[in-house]
């Protein structure tokens, strides 16, 4: 079952974003071509092959939205297109999905911040949590630009802009004396590419760093206007709750860096014959587990 405890102990990827960004699509096409009833190496070198593609594409679609968390166990050896990795060990990992809607984000964010609730302090790794190797933040680029209708843009940097600010915390706020805690990558993973309103990958990013900007001096504006509480500061450091570089103007994702944050936007679609497919997220997946 999704919590069993032998799982645990496998390294994680962190399957986090806005509903209906695609994440349990992804999550289904991921165990269909390499969880534990498709590790044989048969179907190791078909990730290029157009069949599969469109095999996948004709799956029914997803159209539950996501309550509780649930994690299925990959194989990052069983599916790859060079033969050279055909021979590798299995090497196994779990795919953690989450639910995107905004009131069960708590979710996501509290498996890479867990915190202590008296101190408010992160809680030391524990034994019983899974290791996370990386966060893949799936996103609906199809409808991301600001002048689209429904646009999503808002929802979707709001949310990717706590889980930078989780990740950020984690490593500033560590015990003192201590080394930081081992990176935490995240891929921003620009979905729906088969699309025709989609944005291209190089947008997405420009997009989501203007918004996640203009939230940054928002916040910062009502921290100030709510009596900004001296006293509630206490042991926090100026700047703790600020993303990225501090009293910078424009937010850039490369300003994570700085806490050992690494960001990369790359685009990538679930369904749909005609879209780039998801080799590219299965690669970057594989690389950090
Ligand atoms: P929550 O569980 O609410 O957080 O949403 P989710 O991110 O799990 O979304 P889900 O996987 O349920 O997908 C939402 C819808 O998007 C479904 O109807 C999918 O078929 C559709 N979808 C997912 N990926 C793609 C894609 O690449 N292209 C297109 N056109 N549709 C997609
Ligand atoms: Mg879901």
């Amino acid at each position: 079952s999704a919590s069993s405890s032998s799982k645990s102990s496998l390294p994680s990827i962190l399957l986090a974003g806005p509903s209906g960004a695609g994440k349990t699509a992804l999550l289904t096409l991921f165990e269909k071509r390499a969880g534990r009833s498709t590790a044989s190496p048969s179907n190791a070198d078909s990730s290029n092959d157009k069949t599969t593609a469109t095999a996948t594409a004709t799956e029914p679609a997803l159209t539950h939205t996501s309550q509780t968390p649930v994690s299925v166990e990959l194989n990052a050896a069983s599916w790859s297109s060079t033969a050279d990795h055909q021979d590798r060990k299995p090497k196994k990992f779990l795919l953690i999905d989450t639910p995107g809607h905004p009131k069960l984000r708590s979710t996501a964010l509290s498996r890479l911040l867990p915190l202590d609730p008296k101190t408010g302090r992160p809680l030391p790794p524990g034994k019983t949590q899974p290791v996370i190797k990386g966060v893949l933040f799936l996103l609906d680029a199809s409808t991301l630009s600001p002048s689209s209708p429904d646009s999503s843009l808002s929802q979707a940097a709001t949310y990717l802009y706590d889980v930078l600010l989780a990740l950020q915390h984690r490593y500033s706020r560590h015990s003192k004396g201590s080394k930081h805690p081992p990176s935490i990558p995240v891929l921003v993973a620009a979905n729906k590419l088969d699309l025709f309103t989609s944005l291209p990958p190089s947008l997405v990013k420009k997009e989501l760093e203007a918004e996640i900007g203009r939230i940054r001096v928002s916040r910062s504006k009502a921290l100030l206007d709510s009596g900004a509480r001296e006293d509630a500061v206490d042991e926090k450091e100026e700047g703790d709750d600020w993303l990225g570089e501090y009293g910078s103007e424009r937010f850039d994702f490369r300003q994570m860096l700085e806490f050992d944050i690494e960001v990369e936007v790359v685009g990538g679609s679930v369904v749909g014959g005609e879209g780039p497919g998801v080799d590219g997220w299965w690669r970057w997946v594989v690389e950090r587990v």
